[in-house]
């Protein structure tokens, strides 16, 4: 059984049921809304960066640092990581997509803007993407679940390609710097997963939404799975 983790805001940790542990847009520390901070985090063997913003970014070099894990990203992101000593980087780009001990890892597009946090220089500033990921199942069984985090992005026709091949979604509801809770609901219409959890809202003023009312608007389109951070989601 593969455990989805959520820390607030857009950073998750999927423990895979190969063992691996992933985490997802690592924002701990200066996260208003986390559960954990960085030092509580033992163990990872792969972060998965979807772009260079604060709010997804912070925490990475540190944990990757600390943990030894891999860093996956855009070529851009996971080459400034390297100019700070993160020797496990793998970079790769928006529709390529990679196989990892834990599964197929595929960057999606996301339409927002890119810097690095921490880079002065300029010289890797980057786009921004997603993830779309087709674990490994379970030893003796097939298929394998398949999972779409969205990162920071508005509502894109993108999505619709997506259409039939997620199983739980997390999109991110807050509006104002991504798409909000009305273009989340039309996201669901065009990828039709069977779970979304919602992220990135409640974490700033300016992001606040009342995720029960979001899911009433999903109605019947998906399940919805509020998670509150240090909550988790088994599938
Ligand atoms: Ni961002
Ligand atoms: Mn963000």
């Amino acid at each position: 059984m593969a455990k989805l983790t959520w820390h607030g805001h857009s950073c998750f940790t999927l423990d895979a049921d190969d063992g691996s542990a992933v985490m997802i847009d690592p924002w701990l520390d200066e996260n208003p809304t986390a559960d954990i901070g960085m030092d509580a985090v033992e163990r990872l063997d792969f972060i998965l960066c979807s772009h260079g913003h604060s709010d997804h970014f912070a925490d990475a070099i540190g944990l990757a640092s600390r943990t030894g894990a891999t860093m996956v990203g855009t070529y851009e992101l996971v080459s400034f990581a390297g100019t700070r000593g993160i020797e496990n980087i793998h970079a790769m780009n928006i529709g390529g997509g990679h196989h990892f001990r834990f599964g197929y890892v595929k960057m999606t597009p996301a339409t927002h803007s890119g810097t690095i946090h921490g880079d002065e220089t300029g010289r890797f500033t980057t786009i921004a993407g997603g993830f779309w990921l087709h674990l490994k199942p379970p030893t003796g069984q097939t298929g394998g679940k398949r999972l779409y985090h969205a990162g920071d992005t508005a509502l894109i026709s993108d999505m619709a390609l997506l259409k039939g091949k997620v199983d739980i979604a997390l999109l991110p509801i807050g509006d104002n710097f991504t798409m909000g809770p009305e273009d989340a609901v039309r996201a669901i219409e065009m990828i039709a997963p069977t779970v979304v959890i919602p992220m990135h809202f409640n974490t700033f003023d300016v992001i606040q939404q009342d995720p029960d009312d979001f899911a009433r608007r999903v109605g019947d389109r998906a399940e919805v799975v509020i998670l509150t951070p240090g909550k988790s989601y088994e599938f």
